[in-house]
């Protein structure tokens, strides 16, 4: 960690957590049901949080809650089985059992409602849809005005489309499934969907990166404050035309290329950073920035963390100078 690490705390402290119940929610997605193993009420989270778990593999994964943020004795979790897992997911649907126990961080948030909107629409992508589904029931439980767009590749892979369509069910309209191979293959028509919203609406996403990318084009004429997203996996970022990281303490310069993380090319040059997950996720490859603008992608550092740009997570982050100065 770097000297700006906060001192863990209480409300910081690793929980461990029983599983109470595994099923499943779609043909590679998992409901994972975790519970307290001291029975206490768990830390409050608010819908859009995420949890790092720390799978039996030793790796951290980062997985949003979907149920509801007024529960305090359970959290929730949908996984996906990535086929170009590492272990994490993997692991998890290989090997997870009820009644195991699993280490898990409290929950954070970057990704929260605001509660006060006019109107919401919030889009979702395949396993994106597990934050959507919490804050859709946090939305509902206000009585505020919201309609969601989910879209999947193939009908039966739509995980947890029954609470949504119950949630939904009182309004004509609400819930927009669209599937793209009953659809010819086309994608969502995200710019249709911005447009015909009423003025003030606010938007989320959380999907694949085509999908957010595509998603930032349609609301890129929009005030930032209306616009939410996120990434339901950190990635590395892409730094265009590459860029230098210079190491402080040795005056040393790193070239990092485009599509290398900085971790990447700090090891192919011999310096070594502790890091854990390697996704942006657990924060052990947190370092402190001296100069230069951080490209940040991960979900750790708070949304005011990122803007203050004092550190960055080396192993997913880019820059968006053509020089970054690092406390290495
Ligand atoms: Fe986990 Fe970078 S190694 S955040």
């Amino acid at each position: 960690m770097a000297d700006t690490a906060i001192p863990m705390t209480a409300a910081d402290a690793t929980l461990r957590m029983r599983v109470q119940a595994i099923a499943g929610a779609a043909p590679d997605v998992l409901a994972i049901e975790l519970r307290a193993c001291d029975g206490q009420p768990l830390p409050a989270f608010t819908a859009g949080a995420h949890i790092n778990v720390r799978t039996g593999s030793g790796i951290v994964r980062s997985y949003s809650l979907l149920n509801s943020q007024d529960e305090r004795d359970r959290y929730v979790i949908g996984v996906y089985r990535d086929p170009d897992s590492r272990g994490g997911s993997r692991w998890l649907h290989e090997q997870l059992a009820a009644g195991d126990v699993l280490e898990v961080d409290p929950p954070r948030n970057d990704f929260a409602l605001c509660e006060s909107a006019g109107h919401s629409v919030l889009i979702a992508g395949g396993i994106g849809v597990t934050p959507i589904l919490s804050m859709v029931r946090r939305l509902q439980a206000i009585g505020r005005s919201w309609q969601v767009a989910y879209a999947v590749r193939s009908r039966s892979r739509a995980a947890f489309l029954e609470p949504l369509r119950e949630l939904a069910a009182a309004e004509a309209g609400r819930l927009q499934l669209h599937v793209d191979e009953e659809e010819g293959g086309r994608f969502l028509d995200l710019a249709s969907l911005v447009a015909r919203a009423p003025p003030g609406t606010h938007f989320y996403s959380c999907g694949p990166g085509p999908m957010l990318e595509a998603y930032k084009r349609a609301t890129a004429s929009l005030p930032p404050q209306q616009v939410h997203l996120e990434y339901f996996g950190a990635g590395v970022a892409p730094a265009a035309g590459g860029f230098v990281v210079v190491l402080a303490k040795s005056g040393r310069k790193v070239p990092v290329s485009a599509g290398t993380s900085i971790l990447a090319a700090l090891g192919a040059a011999g310096v070594y950073v502790p890091r854990v997950c390697e996704q942006g996720v657990c924060g052990t490859c947190e370092t402190k920035v001296l100069a230069g603008v951080p490209d940040h992608r991960d979900l750790f550092l708070t949304t005011a963390e990122q803007a203050a740009g004092k550190t960055m997570l080396i192993c997913c982050s880019g820059s968006l100078t053509d020089e970054l100065v690092l406390d290495l």
